[in-house]
């Protein structure tokens, strides 16, 4: 039986990350391949919940290590529970945000480290990666246009941080992608909504072409 391919979707915040995942899901469904659409932190029951704990914690928050533990282990219950059985029964899995989310936000912007990140990757999800990474970029400039007027906006404990841990994060999965170019494709987030599906399907399909 074929193994299913790992597509994950990554980039900052508002990048339209959600809604591509889901129509890359549709195309790939129309293509008559099983898919599971997947998110993360999130994905299972135990996973949601600790996707609850991290967005809008208890008492004055998290720190940074207890933080980088909490997406580790809700990572570590959705490979275990979801993305590792769908693959191994030859579905694809479309996932919205992944490890590297962990890598950017914890690792980078908030000062633990690639090291430690995936070292709790190794622990909690025995290195899982995907076979493809595909990061939505926007134009810096109204990246940070976007995030100077969300400053102070609190709408989650992670989305509401600063405009320069969020510049942060953006550098860091392009940085990431250059690193690991077999790995990753960094796709402009600029045009509608269909223009931008269409640079995801043309970064997917060399995954397609290996196998259909
Ligand atoms: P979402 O807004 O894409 O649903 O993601 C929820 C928030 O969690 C978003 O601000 C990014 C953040 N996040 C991390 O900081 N580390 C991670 O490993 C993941 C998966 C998400």
């Amino acid at each position: 039986m074929n193994l299913g391919r790992f597509i994950a979707l990554e980039g900052g915040e508002g990048m339209g990350k959600s809604t591509q995942a889901r129509l890359l899901a549709r195309a790939l469904q129309d293509k008559g391949i099983a898919v599971e659409l997947t998110r993360e932190p999130g994905g299972t029951p135990g996973a949601e919940a600790i996707r609850h704990l991290l967005l809008d914690p208890p008492g004055e928050g998290w720190q940074g290590e207890a933080e980088a533990l909490l997406f580790a282990a809700a990572r570590s219950d959705h490979v275990a529970r979801l993305i590792r059985p769908a693959l191994d029964a030859g579905r694809w899995v479309v996932c919205d945000r992944f490890l590297d989310s962990s890598r950017a936000y914890q690792g980078v912007a908030g000062g633990l480290g690639d090291d430690r990140i995936r070292m709790l990757h190794e622990i909690g999800s025995h290195g899982l990666l995907p076979d493809l990474t595909i990061v939505i970029e926007a134009a810096k400039s109204s990246v940070e246009a976007r995030l100077a007027d969300r400053d102070g906006d609190t709408s989650d404990a992670i989305g509401g941080r600063n405009a320069r841990y969020h510049t942060a994060v953006n550098s860091a999965f392009l940085v990431f992608a250059e690193q690991e170019p077999d790995r990753f494709r960094v796709i402009d987030g600029m045009g509608s909504i269909e223009e931008v599906h269409a640079r995801v399907m043309d970064a997917v399909s060399a995954l397609l072409g290996d196998d259909r």
